[in-house]
């Protein structure tokens, strides 16, 4: 692709990038940011599985959905993949020691000391939180009118991930917690703000794009530095097993603890991606179960003799159709080799989740809802990636599924969803997310006091 060759300092060896849009850079910026999925498929269609993009002059990336390369991308030398570059466009908001953006044997210390609480004998512990959460937020629901599931999702998911990183039980604190984080993720929302800070500079002073953003983000970084100071001072911590108290104690192989900032970026992290991503993932199951009334037909079947087996078959099959982290991505310090192109220093490669997930010959009839698919059998490991694959795959991902299972079984055991008739919603980005346009709407045909099935 001329557009992108051009835009990237040349090798003294021959490289190249595949094919793609010649389109302009901002056109094709905002059609990236406002039409992501028409973009991709358009891309896909005229490119095939492997093409190149150009967002900015500095931002040029390779695209694929090709399982061969995706599996080339995971298992490579992390070295020559850098996720945290990749990932830098998330800097501003979770901070230069988010684990989601250190490469090499920083990540791996980081990573290292927020394994633990993530395993699963804790999981067991969180359930209870989830099940007494999602039960309250839902008998609030109303009978009869039809709503956007998601800000209930993001409520119910907030307040569990609140709970299980601050171990905080009481409603004003969590409310005083989660108010400026709330105020910070809506800033993130706006397709317009997203697209200014990836076209402007993040050096600039207080009145750019990047200033306001983070006068934006003050008011939440101040809350997490107070919880820090306080566990601190807590002569009580050592014995709490909330995820801080525990970051608190943990040390790397050379005895030493995370810093406030590390700790904090590291909250930000887990309070971001733990809860926007999750919220998002159940927003997008309610909105296809509702328009696949033989699909909840089972589910409640199911739900009623007490088993899960099928619940986990929807989710996976959610998270395929509608992946809530579209594509990840790599920056490569060197070039790189995929598909017969060398790719230049400083070209990102992404695995697409998105496209992947679409592939007709991993997924016959890949648009249809059919959770079955996933029945008695377990998804390849390159071939179903919602959570992303190798050294840097989600460290919630079964956090993130515990949780969409018991908020799930509990609606479903409360309120009798009607099936919609409205068409599907259409996909659209929020943040670095693909979220359902209208919100996930349900509509609940009547409550029962108390739950179904035990
Ligand atoms: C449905 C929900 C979720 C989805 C779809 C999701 C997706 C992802 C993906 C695709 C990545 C890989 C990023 C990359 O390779 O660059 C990732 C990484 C990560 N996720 Fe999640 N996530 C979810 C829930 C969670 C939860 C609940 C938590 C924590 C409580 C979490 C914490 C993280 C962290 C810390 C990383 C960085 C791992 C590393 O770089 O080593 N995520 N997630």
């Amino acid at each position: 692709m001329s557009t992108s060759a051009t835009a990237v300092a040349p090798d003294p060896v021959a490289t190249s990038l595949p094919p793609g849009p010649g389109t302009p850079q901002p056109v094709m910026a905002a059609r990236f940011m406002l039409q992501p999925t028409r973009f991709l498929d358009d891309c896909e269609r005229r490119f095939g599985d492997t093409f190149t993009i150009q967002l900015t002059k500095e931002r040029t990336i390779v695209i694929t959905s090709d399982p061969a390369t995706i599996k080339q991308v995971f298992t490579g030398d992390p070295d020559q993949l850098l996720a945290g570059a990749g990932n830098v466009v998330l800097r501003p908001l979770l901070g230069p020691r988010s684990v989601l953006l250190l490469d090499g044997p920083e990540h791996l210390r980081q990573r290292r000391l927020m394994l633990p609480p993530f395993h699963g004998e804790r999981m067991r512990h969180y359930g209870e939180v989830m099940t007494e959460v999602a039960e309250r937020h839902v008998a609030r629901w109303p009978v009869r009118s039809s709503f956007p599931a998601q800000p209930s999702m993001q409520a119910i998911t907030l307040e569990v991930i609140l709970r299980a990183v601050f171990g905080v039980d009481d409603a004003r604190r969590l409310e005083q917690l989660g108010a400026p984080l709330r105020t910070m993720l809506d800033a993130t929302a706006s397709q317009v703000r997203l697209l200014l800070l990836q076209l402007t500079s993040s050096e600039r002073g207080p009145h750019s794009p990047w200033g306001r953003f983070r006068a934006l983000i003050a008011p939440a970084d101040k809350v997490v530095f107070e919880e820090i100071r306080a566990r601190r001072a807590d002569p009580s911590a050592a014995e709490r097993d909330d995820i801080l108290s525990l970051l608190l104690s943990a040390r790397d192989e050379e005895g030493q603890p995370l810093t406030d900032a590390e700790l904090r970026d590291e909250l930000m992290t887990l309070l971001l991606a733990g809860h926007e991503t999750t919220a998002t993932a159940l927003s997008w199951t309610l909105e296809r179960i509702v328009r696949h009334p033989d699909v909840l037909e089972r589910l409640v079947e199911e739900q009623r003799e007490g088993g899960s087996e099928y619940l986990e078959a929807v989710i996976k099959e959610t998270l395929r159709l509608r992946p809530v982290v579209p594509g990840v991505v790599r920056c490569l310090p060197a070039p790189f080799q995929v598909k017969g192109h060398l790719l230049p220093a400083g070209v990102n490669v992404a695995p697409s989740i998105y496209l992947l997930h679409r592939r007709a010959d991993l997924y016959p009839d890949p648009t249809a809802f059919k959770p079955e698919r996933f029945l008695g059998q377990s998804p390849g490991t390159y071939e179903w990636i919602p959570f992303g694959g190798g050294i840097r795959r989600c460290l919630g991902a079964s956090f993130a599924l515990y949780e969409m299972k018991i908020v799930l079984s509990t609606i479903l055991a409360r309120a009798t969803l009607e099936p919609a008739v409205s068409a599907s919603e259409p996909v659209k980005r929020r943040a670095i997310t693909y979220t359902p346009a209208r919100g996930g709407r349900i509509r609940v045909a009547a409550m029962s006091p108390r739950p179904l099935a035990a």
